[in-house]
């Protein structure tokens, strides 16, 4: 694996405690539904036996031609170009051993100005995973309403001017357009002060990408479908980056732990209960920060299913 800061590298994190906390079984069968560049697969493929199988999923093209070159090479292994949100359409929809969400964006959509994620390397303004699915920023830019814009703001960038700069920024998308990261992120730094080491547009291109992308709706219906596709004492291991993916995969795990409600008068209740294992989070070490600053703020949660 390629070190932080490497054009085409990702490195993994919290790599020991997600494999560790999947519970890897040499002859199980796992899901890796974030393959990004696959740092995450290699560790697992290299706990199972041949009898063992690992499928992933990602939806940017660039992760699943990496992904083609490691199932060229390894039988154990297939890669498929999908949304997580669909998993159990994609794969069999049962009888997995672990699967595995690292959410967000992999260093090399951050790192290649050109995928137009970055506020620091002009790029086209896009933002997509998939760039052959859904609009690009600048297109979203232009068509959004201002109030569901001032609300992405706040809500998934924790932007404080979000009313102010959401105005401001359909009042220039109407005079013209953006299309380039860099013009973006100038706009944005004439308006919203600096706040410490912080780029300005730091939380408004976090929240942009989320909406492009509809992160959250995916991680909701992932997680579900996840549920689903594991058999009872199978784990679910998920890596966040930000508390609104950690607050998901929590209530998530919350709601799905608790007993079901019987009652006469409503059908069976559903018999798929996870419920959490071990400590409910795991946060890297000072040693792994110090290595890899995009860990800084990871949280893994592992669950297990129990029925
Ligand atoms: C943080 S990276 C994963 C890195 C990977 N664990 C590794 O070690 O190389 C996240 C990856 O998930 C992919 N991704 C994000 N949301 C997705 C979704 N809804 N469906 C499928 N892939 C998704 C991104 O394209 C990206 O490649």
């Amino acid at each position: 694996m390629k070190s932080e800061g490497v054009q085409t590298g990702h490195t993994p994190v919290l790599l020991e405690e997600t494999l560790n906390g999947l519970s890897i079984k040499p002859d199980g069968r796992y899901i890796d539904a974030t393959f990004g560049r696959g740092g995450h697969s290699r560790a697992l493929l290299a706990r199972l036996s041949s009898m063992g199988q690992l499928q992933a999923l990602d939806r940017d093209p660039s992760a699943v031609e990496a992904g083609k070159a490691l199932a060229a090479e390894d039988r154990r292994f297939a890669i498929h170009h999908a949304n997580f949100a669909e998993l159990d359409l994609v794969v069999p929809a049962q009888g997995w051993d672990g699967i595995l969400f690292d959410f967000g964006v992999s260093s090399p959509q951050l790192d290649e100005p050109e995928r137009g994620f970055s506020f620091l390397r002009d790029g086209p303004l896009d933002m997509r995973m998939d760039p052959a699915h859904g609009v690009s920023a600048g297109q979203w830019l232009e068509q959004v309403d201002e109030a569901v814009l001032a609300n992405a703001l706040f809500d998934f960038g924790e932007e404080k001017h979000a009313r102010r700069l959401a105005r401001a920024l359909k009042a220039r998308v109407h005079e013209k357009p953006f299309t380039r990261t860099a013009e973006l992120a100038e706009f944005i730094a004439g308006l919203v002060p600096k706040t410490g080491a912080q780029h300005p547009a730091t939380r408004s291109f976090q929240a942009i990408r989320i909406a492009v992308n509809d992160e959250l709706g995916a991680i909701d219906r992932g997680l579900l479908a996840a549920e689903k596709c594991l058999k009872p004492g199978g784990r679910l291991a998920a890596i966040s980056f930000h508390s609104l993916e950690d607050r998901r995969v929590k209530q998530f795990v919350q709601t799905r732990s608790r007993p079901p409600v019987v009652s006469r008068r409503l059908p069976p209740p559903d018999a798929s209960h996870l419920t959490l294992i071990d400590r409910d989070k795991f946060l890297p070490s000072a040693a792994e920060i110090a290595a890899n600053p995009r860990a800084r703020s990871a949280v893994l949660r592992i669950a297990e299913r129990r029925l």
